[in-house]
C-alpha cells in the first residue's frame, strides 16, 4: 500500500508491507533512535509523536499512520546541540546507558505540550509506560522538572537533584515494573 508520511518535518513516501511495523520502517528509513527493546509493547523506547500523541511504534502498523505527522527523537533534536529536555536530561543525570532516553525524550515533548507545569504525580503517570533499566526514575523525574522550567524561560540553575519533593513510591513501583516487564532477555 503506497502511503505519504510526514516524518520529523518531511514527506515520505513509501510502500510498507501492510504488517510493517512503524518501528521498524522508521529505523529502516533511518531513524536508528526509535529503539526496540522488548517484544511486549512495555518498555517504551520506541516511542514516537503521531500527531501530537505519545504513540509506541512497535504497537502499530505503518499503514496506520497514512497522511500524519510523525515526529521521533531525531526531529525533536536540533542540527547545533541539545533541546531543553535533552539538556535537563544531561544535567540532571537522567540516562546512563541511554537505551531508554529516545522513548523518554519523545514521551516527555507530549507531557510538555500538554502541561507545560507538570506536577510529580504527572510527571510519573505520563512515564509510567516507558522503562528504565539504569536510573531509578529520580533523576528522570528531576529531568522532567528541569526541563518544564527551561521551557518556560524560568531559570534551571537549581543543583541537580535538589529542591525536588519526588514522592519516593516512584522508585517502588516502576522498579518492580522493570523487574516483571523486562528480562535480561528482551534487551535486544
Ligand atoms: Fe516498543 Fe518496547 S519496543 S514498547
Ligand atoms: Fe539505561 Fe535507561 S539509561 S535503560
Amino acid at each position: 500500500m503506497r502511503v505519504s508520511i510526514v516524518v520529523d518535518g518531511e514527506r515520505v513516501e513509501s510502500d510498507p508491507e501492510p504488517r510493517l511495523l512503524l518501528a521498524e520502517w522508521l529505523r529502516s528509513i533511518g531513524r536508528t533512535g526509535v529503539h526496540v527493546g522488548c517484544d511486549s509493547s512495555s518498555c517504551g523506547a520506541c516511542t514516537v509523536l503521531v500527531d501530537d500523541l505519545a504513540v509506541k511504534s512497535c504497537t502499530i502498523f505503518t499503514v496506520q499512520v497514512a497522511g500524519r505527522r510523525v515526529t521521533t527523537v531525531h526531529g525533536l533534536t536540533p542540527a547545533d546541540g541539545l533541546s531543553p529536555i535533552q539538556q535537563a536530561f544531561s544535567d540532571e543525570h537522567g540516562l546512563q546507558c541511554g537505551f531508554c532516553t529516545p522513548g523518554f525524550v519523545v514521551a516527555v515533548e507530549a507531557l510538555l505540550r500538554e502541561k507545560p507545569d507538570p506536577s510529580d504525580d504527572e510527571i510519573v503517570e505520563a512515564l509510567e509506560g516507558n522503562l528504565c533499566r539504569c536510573t531509578g526514575y529520580l533523576s528522570i523525574v528531576h529531568a522532567v522538572q528541569r526541563a518544564a522550567r527551561l521551557r518556560r524561560g524560568e531559570s534551571a540553575s537549581v543543583v541537580a537533584g535538589a529542591g525536588h519533593e519526588t514522592p519516593l513510591a516512584v522508585n517502588t513501583v516502576q522498579d518492580r515494573a522493570v523487574q516483571e516487564n523486562m528480562s535480561e532477555s528482551e534487551v535486544v
